[in-house]
């Protein structure tokens, strides 16, 4: 029988000296997405974010069409105005790097596009965005979303619509399709970006949200974006019904994460079928943050004068290779 894969051990999710190896290893590497060409429809209206400590804005800066092309829109850092690399895709959606660590946006999404392609995303009028915090890790609402086995109790009416039990995650290069029910695969489009961005098209709207971490590794920003081709009283009833969903993954995010501080949990294995995009995004970041680890080592040894590395890493690091090794 195959060796099941373990999760991520519990210190993983509160050390703040991990979380700065995350930073490094992860973030920084990463293609983000920023939301349709929708979004950006106004010439000159800035739309802000932050994604892990850096600042960035969006905007359109020329053109006077329904929505813009890709020429049209600029990404920048928020500090520098220095020019962020952006790709949109040719349904409409824009994604944006943080600096020049990450790949080329095709190297980094080889096989995103034909999905992509099933929904026509500049039909998808931006309606709102909320944000707040909350006391959790980032990890600990990716768990969440990359699985739906605690759909049936913490989603009663979401899983009205989408039964769990044909649930079903595929995972991609640095992203996840999830599939709520095999026998209608045109029903709705979830899809997840590693490291922390999710794209939901189902109920006639559009939902992204970035899961965005602070410096304290126990607060996490949930930044929600939401489309929808009508207003008024149907895209009131869409909104309450995500906004229900969203509370509910809330909820259960603060209570997990109350337990990973408090040590009541340190680590399980993960059931390789229903939480097989947990353990795919978990093993990407396990294997990025060893990367970024050993990389540092090595100029460390080469800078006899570097500042000597931080413990709580290092101990993290060591005690889940120790295990391994088991
Ligand atoms: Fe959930």
């Amino acid at each position: 029988m195959p060796e099941l894969t373990r999760t991520l051990p519990a210190s993983w999710y509160r050390s703040p000296g991990l979380y700065q190896l995350e930073r490094r290893a992860v973030f920084l590497k990463s293609w983000y997405l920023l939301g349709p060409v929708t979004r950006f429809r106004e010439v000159g209206a800035k739309v802000d974010y932050e994604i892990a400590q850096r600042p960035l804005i969006a905007f359109r800066c020329s053109g006077n069409g329904h929505f813009p092309g890709s020429h049209e829109i600029q990404v920048q850092c928020a500090k520098t105005e220095q020019s962020l690399r952006h790709n949109v895709t040719p349904t409409g959606l824009v994604f944006a790097a943080l600096g020049d660590e990450a790949p080329d946006f095709n190297e980094y999404f080889p096989d995103l596009e034909p999905l992509l392609q099933k929904v026509n995303f500049t039909k998808l009028p931006y309606r709102h965005s909320i944000k707040y915090e909350g006391r959790f890790n980032w990890k600990t609402m990716v768990d969440g979303y990359q699985e739906c086995l605690h759909c049936q109790y913490t989603h009663p009416s979401f899983s009205v619509y989408y039964p769990p039990t044909s649930y079903a995650v595929h995972n991609h290069q640095n992203f996840s399709q999830h599939i709520a029910d095999p026998e209608k695969p045109d029903d709705g489009l979830f899809l997840y970006f590693f490291p922390n961005c999710t794209l939901n098209v189902y109920g006639g709207g559009m939902s992204s949200f970035r899961v965005c971490p602070t410096n304290d590794p126990n607060v996490t920003r949930m930044e929600f974006d939401y489309y929808h081709m009508e207003s008024g009283e149907k895209f009131e009833q869409y909104f309450k019904f995500v906004r229900q969903v969203a509370l509910e993954d809330y909820e259960l995010c603060e209570k997990a994460q109350d337990n990973l501080v408090k040590g009541i949990y340190s680590e399980g294995i993960l059931n390789p079928d229903k939480e097989n995009g947990v353990s795919f995004y978990q093993g990407r970041v396990f294997e990025l943050v060893c990367e970024q680890y050993a990389a540092d080592q090595l100029v460390q040894a080469e800078d006899k004068e570097a500042t000597a590395p931080q413990k709580e890493p290092v101990m993290i690091i060591t005690d889940v290779r120790d295990r391994l090794r088991q």
